[in-house]
């Protein structure tokens, strides 16, 4: 059955405004008044929503394209089937790049976000500060451009940059992008995150190696864009969708904390709805993702400082992020999860041991053991949370992959959901939305478990 999805191509919403045609008005689960739709009648062509494919042509969810990001009609589901509309609080502790706040600021929804990587979070907060001032952002781009263009001053010595950063640009490009860089500096405060992101943005696309998404490159060579033009062209799109958003929107409460969804940052059952994906388990290390970016906008320099100043401040879903000496993975689990769910302590720990016995037997020693049992350590901590965060009655409504690290299977959703049921939610559910994994399967190093994306509903 194929209804509900957009034609490729077609111009997509400006958020809060209904497109004359399209996903909206497909056949959908309409929430009973009052809420709770059910999520099990989503058309299965909706199955892009666990990924970012929609963002990339939506405005605003396109200021930058977050590999992590899911799609921005996931969150509008959530919604329609929660029934959550202008007088509720959203929250979303993995607030990513900051798809479920833009979403709920278009309905006239208050909303709050913790993410835990700055630069990520500093994106976030850009994509929802629509009160910006139009007339100032577009002189301050005509003098912005302008210094640019004229040069003058002395160019930053190329040689300080990191090598990722000098493999991605011919030299003449590079010094356009450090012009930018230092201009920056000079843009008013209010509108210097504005114009960051369209910077930010401009680095894949004006790049000479492959840069897509989730790695780079260096070596496959692509056709360099003039970094210059590719700015302008990403500000001024900035600036129309802005100037598309609608007026009675733009004051909307939408905060975004730079913190830790693992700690209660986030007053006590102040929250109608929780909405989030998390870090999947399927080692992906968030950190490292930006590393482009980071390099360049001088905010690590190093794998180490990648490590210090990003990684540890994440949830763990990658192997990049434990060491050895963290502990035994059994004994983690039975600490962390034991006492709030022991059928999933006991499931875990013979899930752990077998991975220990994995590692041993593998060329490759990876310390899927230990990457298994911190990601349940913390995943109860946010879990518990964000619990506290919600008022009575509420719900938390999770996009979740599972994994099968070295091909043993991990029913994350179905672990999570009990760990919840152990905090205190009174119950919860899963129900499947997509297949995934597909692009492995020809790759002989994989396992063939099959994998899919559900949603996880924690019913308060
Ligand atoms: C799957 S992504 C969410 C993407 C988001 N839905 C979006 O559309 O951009 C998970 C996010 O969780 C963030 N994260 C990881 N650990 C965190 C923590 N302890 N607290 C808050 N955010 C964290 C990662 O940096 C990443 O941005």
């Amino acid at each position: 059955m194929v209804t509900g999805a957009a034609p490729p191509g077609r111009p997509t919403a400006v958020p809060g405004r209904r497109p004359a045609s399209g996903p909206r008005d497909a056949p959908r689960a309409r929430a009973p008044p009052g809420g709770r739709g059910d999520f099990a009648s989503l058309p299965r062509t909706e199955g892009e929503v666990g990924t970012f494919k929609d963002n990339k042509a939506a405005p605003i969810h396109r200021w930058f394209q977050y590999p992590a990001g899911f799609s921005y009609r996931a969150v509008e589901h959530a919604l329609d089937l929660e029934g959550t509309s202008e007088g509720a609080r959203v929250y979303d502790p993995f607030a990513g790049t900051g798809t479920t706040l833009v979403v709920c600021k278009g309905r006239g929804i208050a909303s709050i976000g913790v993410e835990a990587h700055p630069l990520v979070a500093r994106i976030a907060r850009t994509k929802v500060s629509w009160d910006v001032d139009l007339e100032q952002a577009r002189s301050e781009r005509v003098r912005f451009l302008r210094d640019v263009r004229r040069g003058g001053g002395k160019d930053p010595p190329l040689r300080e940059m990191p090598e990722l950063v000098l493999k991605c640009y011919s030299a003449p490009n590079l010094r356009k992008l450090l012009r930018l860089r230092t201009r920056l500096g000079g843009v008013p405060e209010e509108l210097r995150d504005l114009f960051e992101v369209a910077l930010v943005g401009t680095l894949r696309s004006a790049s000479a190696a492959a840069t897509g998404w989730p790695y780079i490159a260096p070596k496959k060579r692509i056709a360099e864009k003039d970094a210059i033009l590719t700015f302008e062209s990403l500000l001024d799109r900035c600036l129309r969708d802005l100037e598309g958003t609608p007026v009675d929107r733009r004051q909307v409460d939408s905060q975004v904390l730079e913190g830790d969804a693992r700690h209660p940052s986030v007053a006590a059952r102040s929250v109608d709805l929780a909405f989030t994906s998390p870090p999947y388990l399927n080692n992906y290390d968030y950190a490292d993702r930006l590393r482009l970016e980071t390099y360049f906008l001088g905010m690590a320099g190093s794998w180490a400082d990648i490590s210090e100043r990003f990684r540890k401040k994440l949830v763990v879903s990658a192997t990049t992020q434990v060491l050895r000496q963290d502990g035994a993975p059994e004994d983690l689990v039975s600490r962390a999860v034991g006492p709030v769910a022991p059928t999933v302590a006991k499931a875990l720990a013979e899930k752990v041991r077998a991975l220990s016995r994995l590692r041993r037997e593998r060329t490759g020693q990876k310390s899927y053991d230990l990457m298994v049992a911190r990601y349940f350590v913390d995943m109860t901590q946010a879990l518990e949370a964000t619990r506290r965060a919600l008022r009575p009655g509420s719900r938390f409504v999770l996009i979740l992959g599972d994994s099968a690290p070295y091909g043993v299977p991990i029913p994350t959703e179905q672990y999570l959901g009990e760990i919840g049921v152990g905090l205190g939610f009174e119950s919860f559910k899963v129900v499947p939305l997509r297949a995934r994994g597909g692009k492995w399967r020809s790759n002989p190093q994989r396992h063939h478990v099959p994998l899919k994306e559900s949603w996880l509903l924690l019913q308060n």
